[in-house]
């Protein structure tokens, strides 16, 4: 039986791949501001703002009503700005807590209604090592993921008997327009705060991911793997 997948931030980054590498595997669904960025027969693009709350719940109601069998969900889109809380303005902070948060939780919520009906579905939140690491002028942002993983573990628990699965992977560094943000070049900036002193790939960061939505586990929830060692 093939899954329909929903994956946010699909645009570009890690969640381009994520959907250009699960296609054909999955039917997968993205979601971004940005129009689609990959063209594949699999694959279907939708336009949204993830931080409007009304426009991202109509979006997910017309997806669902062509889509009911929806059985996988990435929540992969987030926005980073780093600076210490003084001076963060409050536009960015209500953007990483919108995007990073509140909108996984209203996708999750959305699908997973249809997941236990159907009895079958698997959730993965993409998590960073930024709960981790404490670095200054990470704290919203990493507050963000902090509640994405704890939130992660309760729904896991509440529909465990629906044969419904919910993990989180935490990357740790990955060469994105996110990352670059942070590092302008300079690597070293990051990767010395990860205990394998390196970048991740890509490849790993989609066995990962193709590891937490198998159907062929059913013992792991509420769990976070946590790449580079961190
Ligand atoms: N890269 C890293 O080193 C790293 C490290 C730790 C964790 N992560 C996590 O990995 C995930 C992917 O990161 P990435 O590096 O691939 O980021 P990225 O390159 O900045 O891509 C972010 C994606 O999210 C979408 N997005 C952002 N704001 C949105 C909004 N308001 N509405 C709809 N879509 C929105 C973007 O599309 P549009 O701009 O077109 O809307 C884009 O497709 C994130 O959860 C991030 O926290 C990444």
């Amino acid at each position: 039986m093939r899954n329909t997948c929903l994956i946010t931030g699909t645009s570009r980054g890690i969640g381009r791949e994520l959907a250009a590498a699960f296609a054909g595997e999955y039917y997968v669904i993205g979601l971004s501001r940005s129009p689609a960025s990959i063209t594949l027969p699999d694959y279907e693009h939708h336009v949204v703002d993830l931080s409007d709350e009304d426009a991202l719940k109509e979006k997910l109601q017309k997806i669902l009503d062509q889509h009911p069998d929806i059985s996988v969900l990435v929540n992969n889109a987030a926005t980073l700005h780093s600076l210490p809380l003084a001076v963060m303005d409050e536009a960015h902070i209500d953007a990483m807590v919108k995007v990073n948060l509140l909108s996984p939780i209203y996708c999750t919520r959305s699908v997973i209604r249809r997941m236990i009906h159907n009895k079958r579905g698997r959730i993965l939140n993409v998590s960073s090592m930024a709960p981790q690491r404490l670095v200054p002028g990470d704290s919203v942002y990493a507050a963000t993921k902090a509640a994405l993983e704890t939130f992660a573990r309760i729904v896991n628990a509440e529909v465990a008997s629906a044969n419904i699965r919910v993990n989180c992977l935490a990357i740790s560094a990955y060469e994105s327009g996110m990352l670059e943000k942070i590092v302008a070049g300079d690597v070293k900036k990051v990767t010395q705060h990860i205990p394998h002193g390196k970048l991740t790939t890509i490849d790993e960061i989609i066995a990962a991911a193709r590891y937490l939505l198998s159907f062929d586990h059913h013992d792991i929830g509420g769990q976070t793997i946590r790449l580079g060692g961190v």
